[in-house]
């Protein structure tokens, strides 16, 4: 028995922690799914680049088809980032039966409706845990441990750059430039944080969110985006001062059938639990009609943080394989939906 083989997209911050997590988690992973995750191919930009990941070099590929075409590889773990050639690869490996894993906001926010419908279409499983606040179970928590409640409110902090950039600013009076700098050498950052700074990657996952949240489809258009580009270190003095601490926070509000979505820098008293969350970490508050308040919290990026939500999807998707229920999980309202049109 071999077990399952999975290729991977992508070998930067996510896709390191992946194989680290693979590697080393091993005994833990074999006890949950009952048999050994293996990993085949994996494609990079450039190969002959200095890597500290525990993989072989004969194991790299800089061609896309010796992943998706690979008939031994069972599961795609896409962790190389962007939204068109991200799409196209994903499509293709759905389209070749294999099952997905991804931790692509830009490309989930986009096109997650198209992407899930294929993924059914072709028995296939798609997951994508880890692109809304690194860590933190929060997709898995909104859209199933609060299944029976009707959500009305979601607040949050789900951008670890902008968070860290703020906290340091804040705590140590230091320059923005240099912080984001710092965020980037990190592994937080987008390879173009300008994403991060302006708000749209915050926007994206609110977008995500409020989808499986409200179930309803959330156009990224609608959503009001602010970021912190123009945040000075004397602003930060100033709200210091007067008790309150800044925050880059995501809102988003049902009311009568509507959703109202939004990103910006808001004031926070000292005592507001979100104030408290520093650096890189992330926290969603959410409000659910019967439910009430609960808060989720964690590490919003980085690279062992976000590959155990990208692993905690690859458990599932081999549970699933291994019990012949691929592709049946329900991923979201959307799909649900979609399912219902058609049969009626
Ligand atoms: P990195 O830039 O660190 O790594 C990207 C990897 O993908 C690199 O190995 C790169 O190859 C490869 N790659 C990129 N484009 C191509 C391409 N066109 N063809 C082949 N290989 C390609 O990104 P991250 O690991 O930080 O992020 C990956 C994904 O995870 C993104 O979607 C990001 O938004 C998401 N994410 C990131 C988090 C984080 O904390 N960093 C947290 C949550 C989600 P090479 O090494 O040769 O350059
Ligand atoms: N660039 C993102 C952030 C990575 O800083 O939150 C996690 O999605």
């Amino acid at each position: 028995e071999h077990g399952v083989v999975i290729g991977l997209l992508g070998l930067g911050t996510v896709g390191s922690g992946v194989i680290q997590i693979v590697n080393e988690h091993q005994q833990e992973l074999k006890h949950q799914v009952g048999c050994g995750i293996t990993i085949g191919k994996v494609l990079v930009r450039d190969k002959d680049k200095y890597r500290e990941s525990q993989i072989d070099q004969d194991q790299l590929t800089v061609y896309a088809e010796e992943v998706l075409n690979d008939p031994d590889i069972d599961v795609v773990i896409e962790v190389m980032g962007g939204v068109q050639q991200a799409r196209e690869y994903i499509l293709q490996a759905l389209n070749n039966k294999k099952h997905v894993v991804t931790a692509n906001k830009d490309l989930m926010a986009l096109y997650g409706a198209e992407l899930l419908k294929v993924a059914a279409d072709n028995g296939c499983d798609l997951f994508y845990e880890a692109s809304v606040a690194g860590g933190i179970p929060v997709i898995r928590g909104v859209s199933e441990g609060l299944s029976a409640d009707r959500i009305t409110q979601m607040m949050g902090i789900v951008n670890g750059t902008t968070n860290y950039i703020l906290t340091k600013m804040e705590q140590d009076g230091r320059d923005y430039e240099e912080v984001l700098k710092e965020a980037q050498e990190l592994g937080f950052a987008e390879s173009d944080p300008t994403s991060d700074v302006e708000g749209l990657d915050a926007a994206r996952k609110m977008a995500i969110l409020a989808t499986l949240g409200f179930s309803m489809n959330v156009d990224l258009e609608d959503v009001i985006v602010r970021g912190i580009t123009t945040v000075t270190t004397e602003d930060m003095e100033y709200c210091k001062q007067l008790g309150y601490t800044l925050k880059l926070i995501g809102l988003a509000k049902r009311t009568e059938g509507r959703v109202e979505l939004t990103v910006q820098p808001m004031l926070l008293p000292n005592s507001h639990p979100l104030a408290a969350v520093q650096d890189e970490y992330n926290a969603v508050y959410v409000y659910g009609e019967a439910v009430g308040e609960t808060m989720f919290y964690g590490p919003g990026a980085g690279s062992l943080p976000t590959a155990t939500a990208v692993v905690s999807d690859l458990v599932t998707v081999v549970k699933n394989l291994r019990l012949g229920v691929s592709g049946r999980t329900i991923h979201s309202p959307l799909h649900i939906k979609e399912l219902k049109t058609d049969e009626e």
